[in-house]
């Protein structure tokens, strides 16, 4: 359930999928069901497609002139120079993006990302004038030992970077154990997680009573309505269910 002052974000993260066609197609169908189907309601929430970097140029066009916002999926914490390989903040806003997810379970497992990394790149995201999607969760080992708020309250404080705000940051919280598992939390457990953050979010910032808060991990159309109903949770981060368009679409409309 959002609050009044906290506009929904239904994020669709693609991750490592889709050529050219393929994902030109997907994002022109949903930019197409965004602007025509009263469900989406455009005017009070926010669709984003973050494709793979490959993708962001052609899927940039694709989505011109509708209001599906454009994002990435990571970046490196500096603004250019001798790093192989890597893409700067200000590099994917040439490209169009409006918002980066940096820290997902994904990147901090397979690529042995810290908070102070997380935190590093996040704050890349907010001087590249961009709104950072700071991605946290448990392990399964974790939440069986009863650790679950510690290691969400660690990297919440651990990766975010000062001078973020409800209008420059988004908290998404992902159980690393729900992620591609089609397994999901109960309400009851992620609305503990997300009333704990949100008082994390107060104590942080000024405005952090209207940090967007998104669960992510298993979302589907059949889960999204409980889900996306939970006291604090303001939106969705969906993998998966993202790359198919009766899917997300079915998801974004099940946001209130
Ligand atoms: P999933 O992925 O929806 O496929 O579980 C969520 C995510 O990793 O962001």
């Amino acid at each position: 359930m959002s609050g009044p002052d906290v506009r929904p974000l239904i994020a669709g993260n693609w991750k490592m999928n889709g050529l050219t066609a393929d994902g030109v197609k997907l994002a022109t169908d949903l930019a197409a069901w965004v602007r025509t189907d009263a469900s989406a309601a455009p005017d009070r929430k926010d669709v984003l497609i973050c494709p793979p970097a490959t993708l962001l140029a052609p899927t940039a066009r694709a989505i011109a002139g509708s209001p599906v916002l454009l994002g990435a999926q990571d970046c490196h914490g500096a603004k250019s120079g001798a790093h192989t390989g890597d893409i700067s903040a200000e590099m994917l806003a040439d490209q169009g993006c409006r918002y980066i997810i940096v820290g997902h379970s994904e990147r901090r497992a397979g690529h042995g990302e810290t908070d102070a990394i997380v935190k590093n790149k996040a704050a890349a995201v907010l001087r590249a004038g961009l709104v950072v999607i700071i991605c946290i969760g448990e392990t399964e080992a974790e939440r069986q030992s009863g650790r679950t708020i510690d290691v969400v309250t660690r990297q919440f404080q651990g990766s975010l970077p000062s001078g973020a705000s409800a209008a420059t940051a988004v908290i998404a919280y992902e159980p690393v154990w729900a992620i591609g598992s089609g397994r999901v939390p109960t309400a009851e457990e992620v609305a503990a997680v997300h009333g704990h953050l949100r008082g994390l979010a107060v104590d942080a910032m000024g405005d952090g009573a209207g940090l967007r808060l998104l669960y992510g991990g298993s979302v589907k159309p059949s889960n999204a309505k409980e889900l996306m109903s939970i006291p604090h949770v303001n939106g969705a981060l969906v993998g998966g269910a993202s790359l198919k368009l009766e899917d997300f679409s079915g998801i974004v409309r099940s946001v209130p």
